[in-house]
């Protein structure tokens, strides 16, 4: 059997339905192992800050039955100078599974190709697959189906719309996403996404206007506006983003039943404001408890594929 990796969002297409089936399944015997992970290890190299990814995957080995350890790219010979490549081959002959947060997709890439083993991107600056499938596990539980829905992204142009942009034209929902013109997503993915787009019957589409954006939407999505990495882009991207903030007068353009979607962490005050945040169509707790969740799903199936 040839091992699988979560690397794109796309590396799970075929499969992504029994993905999400599996998560809510896991879901609902939260403290079961898995026969097939029982006895496993996994490591856990992240080389940015995390709470969520960080603190889900843990908890989801340690559920199933397995194991994992956090490696500090500081406290590692990588930090010295040990190649990824090298890295990987030393790893994957000890441990089950590899998860990676990287600055660059690159290195994800090379830790996959040279590793025995499943390796699992857990963001780089370019996708964030695992969040997919807590966010489309989340929209399965509040909307029952992925059929007919408007999915509204606004705000920056980063990592996460390239991952959401796959997902939606792979499931064949209408994406339209609004950034400022300085900070549109990136131009592969969305050609990429296009193009699935066709096949699954959908649309996607960009503006550079906040209230098209939302209109009529199902959900509303956003983001923060500094990724980790663009610190130094902080001052520009807080003004060309201002007016893509996600409050109360930009929602009124959604359906009434819409739900608000957001990775997190959130920046308060910034990207979205309070009253939208913690109102009664905001889904970002439960969201955030589905990255446990999904995780399994991601370990038991590429364990399992
Ligand atoms: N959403 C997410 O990946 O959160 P963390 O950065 O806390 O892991
Ligand atoms: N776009 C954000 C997502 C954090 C979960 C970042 O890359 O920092």
């Amino acid at each position: 059997m040839t091992k699988r990796d979560l690397v794109s969002i796309l590396d799970i297409r075929e499969d992504f339905d029994e993905v999400i089936s599996l998560a809510l399944r896991l879901k609902r015997s939260r403290y079961q192992t898995e026969p097939s992970v029982q006895g496993r290890a996994m490591g856990m190299i992240f080389e940015k800050s995390s709470t969520r990814t960080r603190v889900s995957l843990e908890t989801a080995m340690y559920q199933l039955g397995g194991n994992a350890i956090y490696l500090n790219p500081s406290d590692m010979q990588m930090g010295r100078g040990e190649t990824v490549e090298d890295t990987s081959r030393v790893l994957s002959g000890m441990l089950d599974i590899i998860t990676y947060r990287a600055y660059s997709h690159e290195n994800v890439l090379k830790l996959a190709r040279n590793s025995s083993v499943p390796v699992i991107n857990a963001l780089d600056d370019v996708e964030h697959p695992l969040q997919m499938i807590a966010d489309f596990m989340t929209i399965a539980e509040k909307k029952n189906s992925f059929h007919g829905k408007k999915f509204a992204y606004v705000g920056d142009g980063n990592n996460m719309v390239n991952s959401l942009v796959l997902t939606c034209a792979m499931i064949g929902m209408d994406i339209c996403i609004g950034t400022p013109k300085n900070h549109q997503p990136n131009t592969q993915f969305i050609e990429n996404a296009k193009t699935i787009a066709k096949e699954t019957g959908s649309h996607v589409t960009l503006t550079n206007n906040p209230e098209e954006a939302v209109d009529s939407a199902d959900i509303i999505y956003t983001d923060v506006w500094v990724s980790m990495g663009e610190e130094k882009q902080r001052e520009e991207k807080e003004k060309s983003l201002r007016p893509f903030q996600v409050n109360t007068e930009l929602v009124s353009g959604a359906k009434k039943d819409y739900i608000f979607m957001h990775c997190l962490p959130a920046h308060r005050g910034l990207e979205v404001t309070d009253e939208v945040a913690d109102s009664i169509n905001s889904v970002i707790f439960q969201e955030a408890e589905n990255r446990l969740h999904s995780a399994k799903a991601a370990i038991v199936y590429l364990l399992n594929h």
